[in-house]
């Protein structure tokens, strides 16, 4: 054959300028395994593995030689196979810029606006804004808002992230210019006075901005890296026919159509790769195995796109990139009518996956995967598009992509030895309109629920229909179209009859089983009308231009419209330090988090990039895949026999008596061996010598299990079965509710559901355990928030002293409590590997295993009964509230208790009885999660103030706060609110938020929008600030000072984004009057700080501040004599002085919390919490009242945080906090199916808030004025208080719903539980479309999920 001639089986690629070229190349690994595993580039992280989280973003380059240009693209490097890079070049974050040289612009203005926090997502980040310069120097926000749709991040709440890059945009630079846009006068801003220049604070002081955009280094393009030119003059490797050959997989890069045909004709069998999008996702979590892969993207006719008379030709394997481009351009080029078809495509590529997917993905594969979710396959089959098919021995054929073309689930009627080569679209006429939507839980790179295309002929210049097209995706195995629909109503025309007529014929050929996958039934029914009727609206939109008689309602056009787009406002409002403090006091500024740039070059190092110790093994996990089942057997002897793998480590190498665990009670086991109460427990682990081969082994050992019942999957079952941990585990009662009921005018009775959610820290939790050679001495490298409570369990498991397990944390890519305990389900098996094999141990969780096997927040049923006057002041509530634990306690009564106590929110609540229940369920044990029940606890206060508002038809503003706590006021576990500010931040947050003009704009809005509406909420938050245990509240520090004069700070607190290390520096600067610059922190080690307590609470800055503090008063206490004696002199000279008159230069500190702490359970008596954090938040939404969409306009919070010790680092805790808990009540949704399987393991399918989700004003404003007695500075705690603002969206959302249930004449009162997703609010916004539709008799079919 002629490729033989030019065959090669060698990759050869460059990385960051550097040529590499690799004779061992296995085909099954991807990008993301050889730069960190073979070329030890760990700054691009790993965080899903399955391209949803963008935290391993790199820029691939490629010379066009058609158009002579370098093309570069954001790639996902985890989906990106490797063999897939041959003649390309790689560039990652190290690539660009680093502290040792020089920081790339990218990578200096994230980490100085205060972009990164914990920092793992942010080469990921880097990277995209990066390839987004270098493929424009001067990108638009939109340009901005379309790079990020790919990346997550957990911590920053994004707004400050935009903010910082938003100076590289062309608006950006036209204010900074004073150009006029569109002659407008003023400062040179077509925003006017809302110009972000005057919103943003750059008009401001220096002082008074969080940061300086002055400060920034100029962006000069001209300095970038050059494309290497050995790839630019040769086409050596675009000609190469590559032939690479793995263990198990072949990768073939054919370079002409001929050999691709002939491949497939040999190969009937094998996948045709372009982006791997769809291939990688199949192979890594379905575990399925391709021998063959060929790649078609070097083949001409494969991704050429052109035109002809008739079209577009797209080459089956031209990414959604180049299509995107190539059809925006015919939309520029030809008339309207002509490309109505293109831009519905164009249009529903914004919500097509994030920018790394769509840089690689083709379309060809879209159609050939056949998802029953396809964006694609609706649009191109209600316009019956024509697809080339073509095989070695009989040439092509064409096909119609009808309702025919998927024969069956991910299956099409292509023959295994054809290819797909070329996709039709052909142009429409004015009389042929196409219309296209899309509905997911989240608006950016998610996949949908439900989407659809309308396709209508018209007969010449009328409205009678000649054809008409529907295709639905999401409702069946496969995408759908309605052949009732198109016989029916052709040669109707197109009015509310044939629309009514629409729907009936849409509901036949349209049905779904309330059991059906995917769930939300009676949601996706209403969908389908719902999105018709937008198509409708849309199209009498068009025609009512030229036919008279058409009209629709200017209100209905609201039906069509999109979000109005945002203008990322925001504004930072804090106490300036005084002009006369001293420069290098550090304390109160919003300094930059210490580790910033760090975490903006990839320098930063996260557990697993670790570098490898001498012998380290890998551990990866066996777990049950069982709910509730015995096990019958445990087969390893295949998995022993692969090479690599040493061994499997499981109850056997324990002394039974110690395969225990568990932080309050040791009800779990280290190894699972008889009984299994959950999936996700560890049953077993294989060690072996790599990652890919321990895991591929862990899969082949096999378990024999016997089913056991019943299997307690959600509240209602563990209430019916009976099933508590404790009934009731507390209760709390003061005063008499009876009475009270019995003597108010009224009492009201409720209930409500929170959904669970994930802690989705971006690094999953990962270890590395090292035996050491002497004396049993182990290091242990943790991503823990609790390093000393580690090393005591291991010390105890192992039955070692404590004093010989160092454990070491330097930094936790996102904590939110789920590595508090949770840490200890791989460390403590990693050592009892380690210790058994004398060898290092590393063990690092995928996405769906963290998800699977750790647990998250507990969901909350909570039952009500409220008694209120007529003004609504609640005078007594009685109150059940009952968590879902999963299969353990771990820490599920103090989240009950914290709950408890945290109720009643920001309301006084006189009389209370509170009744709380621990159920045990066979889900993952749930642990603590920011704020550790709290916010779910606080929701149904705020739903009784609801359900008051609707019964006295009252605004829930005037009953909030008529309720609020007032100073003096005291708590029903008798703590008294003193200093309270409360009532100070809600006057401020409605000012400052507008609130009472916005609720006239809302309600102007809604009564001039049918489809839309817009809602209001104003929400406190009040939050006993503490640890239930009063010998928590303890901390040290070991500050040691050398005879340079730097200082190296030890102390307990684990940097895991929140700044507790910056803080911390900033306090030793304070105290010992000297710069930032002259202090260093290293890890947090239990050998330099023992019995430190657990990261958590919010109380890290306040105890180990305090901790910090002393001791370095101490030396200061000492260098006082030396600064007295030379005044004039310097910190080193004191400090050498005093190191020859033999002084100690090294301290401890050591603080215990006030002595009045600690609240007795039994006698009600003591300090529950050592004070309170206050806050509240004004935000303001619309809702799409047809799909269920929402948009945030606006969000003020306004927090009183004492004196801030960082005003930049708190900002960024409320903002990141605000959209944790905007997550957790309106995004984020764990789905268990009735045997208690979580479908939601990973980014796919699990939705935190992305980009596009930041509000479009979000403004935070620190109380001035305010001052805390009882902790470190006068500061307050931050980490957690603010979480429960999110839940503002909600209520804004649900006051939104109300107006569209007044409009359809339905009652204000309605239940919404939390999340609130488009599924509930869609279904709450009752209408003539959903009450088509009939909820199923419970017990007549079997839910494909339940609510847990
Ligand atoms: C994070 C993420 C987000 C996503 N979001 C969306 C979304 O919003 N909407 C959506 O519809 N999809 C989405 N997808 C799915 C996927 O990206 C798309 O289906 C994409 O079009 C796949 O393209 P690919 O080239 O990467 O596929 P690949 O994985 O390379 O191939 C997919 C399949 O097509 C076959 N194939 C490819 N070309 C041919 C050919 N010429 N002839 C015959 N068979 C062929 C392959 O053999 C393989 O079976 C998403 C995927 C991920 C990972
Ligand atoms: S690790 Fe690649 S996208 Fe998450
Ligand atoms: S800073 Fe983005 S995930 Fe932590």
């Amino acid at each position: 054959m002629d490729h033989m001639k030019n065959t090669s089986s060698v990759l050869v690629f460059f990385v960051n300028g550097k040529k590499v070229v690799d004779h061992q190349i296995d085909p099954e690994w991807t990008l993301l395994f050889y730069l960190r595993n073979k070329l030890r580039l760990c700054g691009t992280k790993s965080g899903c593995g399955e391209g949803g989280c963008g935290a391993c973003t790199v820029m691939v380059s490629k010379y066009d030689r058609t158009n002579k240009k370098i093309i570069h693209l954001p790639v996902n490097a985890c989906l990106a196979p490797i063999c897939s890079m041959h003649g390309l070049a790689v560039t990652t974050v190290e690539g660009i810029g680093s502290t040792r040289t020089k920081l790339h612009p990218v990578q200096e203005r994230i980490a100085k606006s205060h972009g990164t926090q914990c920092g793992f997502c942010t080469p990921g980040i880097v990277m995209s804004m990066y390839t987004l310069l270098r493929n424009s120097s001067k990108p638009t926000m939109k340009d901005l808002e379309v790079a990020f749709q790919g990346n997550l991040c957990r911590c920053t709440g994004y707004r400050p992230i935009m903010e910082g890059y938003k100076t590289f945009t062309e608006e950006w630079e036209l204010i900074q210019n004073g150009n006029r846009l569109n002659g407008e006068q003023g400062n040179g801003c077509a925003m006017g006075d809302k110009c972000c220049k005057l919103q943003n604070g750059t008009t401001k002081d220096p002082e008074e901005v969080l940061f300086n955009r002055n400060e920034f280094t100029p962006y000069d393009s001209s300095q970038e890296p050059i494309f290497p030119p050995e790839l630019k003059i040769s086409d050596q490797y675009d000609k190469q026919y590559l032939v690479i050959k793995g263990k198990t997989v072949t990768w073939f890069r054919p370079v002409n159509l001929e050999q691709l045909l002939q491949l497939k004709k040999q190969f009937p069998d094998a996948k045709l790769v372009v982006g791997n999008t769809e291939v990688g996702v199949e192979v890594k979590f379905k575990q399925m195995v391709y021998p063959v892969i060929i790649q078609p993207v070097l083949i001409p006719e494969m991704v050429a796109i052109t035109n002809s008379e008739k079209g577009v030709r797209i080459g089956a394997s031209a990414t959604f990139t180049d299509i995107e481009t190539y059809l925006k351009n015919e939309i520029n080029r030809l008339p309207e009518e002509k490309t109505r078809i293109f831009k519905s495509i164009v249009d529903m590529l914004i919500w097509f996956s994030g920018k790394q997917i769509r840089s690689v993905g083709a379309l060809g594969s879209n159609i050939m995967t056949g998802s029953p979710i396809s964006d694609m396959l609706p649009i191109l089959m209600a316009n019956e598009v024509t697809l080339e098919l073509q095989s070695r021995d009989n040439g092509k054929r064409e096909v119609l992509l009808d309702g025919n073309f998927i024969s069956g689930y991910r299956t099409t009627i292509v023959k295994p030895e054809e290819i797909l080569s070329a996709i039709y679209i052909p142009y429409t006429n004015s009389d042929r309109y196409c219309y296209a939507y899309k509905q997911a839980k989240r608006r950016e790179d998610d996949i949908a629920i439900v989407n659809a295309a309308v396709n209508v002929t018209f007969e010449p210049k009328t409205d009678i229909i000649s054809d008409i097209n529907v295709a639905f995706g999401g409702m069946s195995y496969k995408t759908v179209t309605s052949p009732k629909a198109r016989s029916q109503l052709k040669g109707l025309s197109w009015n509310r009859y044939t629309l009514e007529l629409a729907f009936t014929h849409l509901q036949q050929d349209l049905p779904l089983d309330p059991g059906a996958p995917g769930g939300m039934y009676l949601y996706r029914k209403s969908l389908t009308l719902s999105l018709f009727f937008k198509a409708f609206l849309a199209i009498s939109a068009d025609l009512q231009k030229y036919i008279p008689h058409i009209k629709i309602d200017k209100r209905e056009l609201s039906g069509i419209t999109s979000f109005e787009p945002k203008e990322y406002k925001s504004a930072q409002y804090f106490t300036v330090v005084p002009k006369t403090q001293e420069k290098s006091d550090a304390l109160q500024r919003p300094i930059i988090h210490k580790s910033a740039y760090k975490h903006a070059t990839g320098e930063a190092i996260f557990c697993d990039d670790i570098p490898f110790f001498e012998n380290e093994l890998y551990l990866a996990f066996v777990t049950s895949t069982k709910s509730h089942a015995k096990i019958l057997s445990v087969d390893t002897t295949e998995a022993l026999a692969m090479q690599g793998v040493h061994y499997f480590v499981s109850a056997k190498d324990l002394d039974p008596g110690k395969n225990c665990m568990g932080y309050v009670e040791r009800d779990e086991k280290i190894f699972y061996t008889d009984i299994v109460t959950s999936q996700g427990q560890i049953i077993g682990g294989i060690v072996a010598s790599d990652e890919i081969t321990a895991r591929k082994a862990a899969r082949k050992v096999r378990i024999e299990y016997e089913d056991l019942y019943p299997v307690i999957v959600t509240i209602a079952d563990a209430i019916k079965h009976n099933s508590f941990f404790k009934n009731p585990d507390k209760v709390i009662v003061k005063g008499d509710v009876e009475k009270a009921f019995h003597e108010t005018p009224h009492v009201l009775e409720g209930e409500c559901h929170i959904s669970g959610q994930e802690h989705f820290y971006l690094e999953t939790q990962s270890v590395v355990v090292v035996p050491k050679k002497e004396d049993q001495e182990m290091e242990i490298y943790s991503a823990t928030q609790c390093p000393s409570q580690l090393a005591e369990a291991v010390a105890q498991l192992l039955g070692i002293q404590q004093n010989k397990i160092v454990v070491k944390t330097k930094r936790v890519g996102g904590g939110f409590g789920g590595k508090e305990t949770k840490c200890f389900l791989l460390a403590l098996p990693a050592a009892v590997a380690a210790v058994k094999l004398n060898r290092p141990i590393r063990c690092v969780l995928e996405r769906d295993e963290d998800i699977v096997m750790t647990g998250g927040r507990h969901p909350f049923l909570i039952k009500y009964k409220v008694a209120f006057n007529n003004d609504g002041k609640i005078l007594g509530a009685h109150t059940k509230f009952y968590n879902n634990c999963g299969y353990s306690i771990d820490v599920s009564s103090l989240v009950l208790e914290h709950a408890m106590t945290h109720f009643q929110n920001s309301y006084n609540i006189p009389v209370i009885r509170l009744e709380g229940y621990t159920c045990k369920t066979n889900l993952p044990s749930n642990t603590a999660f920011r704020a550790t029940g709290c916010p779910q606890a606080m929701f149904s206060a705020e739903n009784m103030l609801q359900d008051i508002s609707d019964y006295l038809n009252k605004d829930p503003v005037t009953l909030s706060e008529l309720n609020l706590y007032r100073e003096g006021d005291t708590t029903f576990y008798n703590q008294k609110h003193t200093n309270c500010t409360l009532q100070k931040c809600w006057n401020e947050c409605l000012h400052s938020s507008r609130y009472l003009e916005k609720r006239k704009e809302v309600d102007t809005f809604n009564r001039e929008n049918r489809y839309k509406k817009r809602g209001l909420s104003v929400i406190p938050t009040t939050y006993g600030v503490g640890f239930p245990l009063p010998h928590l509240h303890q901390a040290g520090a070991l500050v040691l000072v050398y005879t340079d004069g730097s200082v190296l700070l030890n102390h307990g607190g684990v940097e895991m984004g929140q700044g507790v290390q910056t803080k911390m520096l900033q306090v030793a600067s304070r105290c010992l009057e000297i710069p930032i610059e002259k202090i260093h922190t290293v890890d947090v080690s239990t050998d330099k700080v023992p019995n430190s307590t657990a990261t958590a609470a919010s109380v890290s800055s306040d105890l180990n501040g305090m901790a910090v503090l002393q001791a370095c008063n101490t030396i200061k206490e000492r260098l006082k004599p030396y600064k007295e004696a030379n005044p004039e002199g310097t910190w080193e000279e004191w400090v050498k002085k005093a190191y020859f008159d033999r002084v100690s230069l090294s301290s401890t500190g050591y603080y215990k919390d006030w002595d009045d702490f600690g609240y007795n359970w039994d006698t009600g008596e003591g300090r529950m919490y050592n004070y309170y954090t206050y806050g509240v938040a004004c935000c303001e939404v619309e809702i799409d009242t047809l799909t269920g969409d929402h948009q945030v306009h606006s969000v003020d919070i306004v927090m009183d945080l004492g004196e801030s010790l960082n005003p930049a680092i708190d900002v960024g805790q409320i903002e990141g906090a605000f959209m944790q808990g905007y997550g957790l009540f309106v995004l984020e949704e764990l789905i268990y199916s009735p045997d208690g399987t979580n479908y939601s393991r990973g980014p796919g399918t699990y939705k935190i808030p992305g980009f596009g989700n930041i509000p479009g004003e979000f403004n935070v404003s620190l109380l001035k004025g305010s001052s805390n007695s009882r902790a470190v500075y006068s500061s307050k705690a931050i980490g957690e208080p603010p979480l429960f603002l999110g839940s503002s969206v909600a209520f804004a959302i649900r006051d939104a719903i109300k107006a569209a249930r007044k409009e359809n004449g339905h009652s204000p009162g309605f239940k919404l539980d939390s999340p609130a997703t488009p599924a509930r609010i869609r279904l709450a916004c009752q209408d003539n479309i959903t009450s088509k539709f009939q909820e199923a008799e419970p017990g007549t079919f079997t839910p494909w999920n339940v609510l847990v």
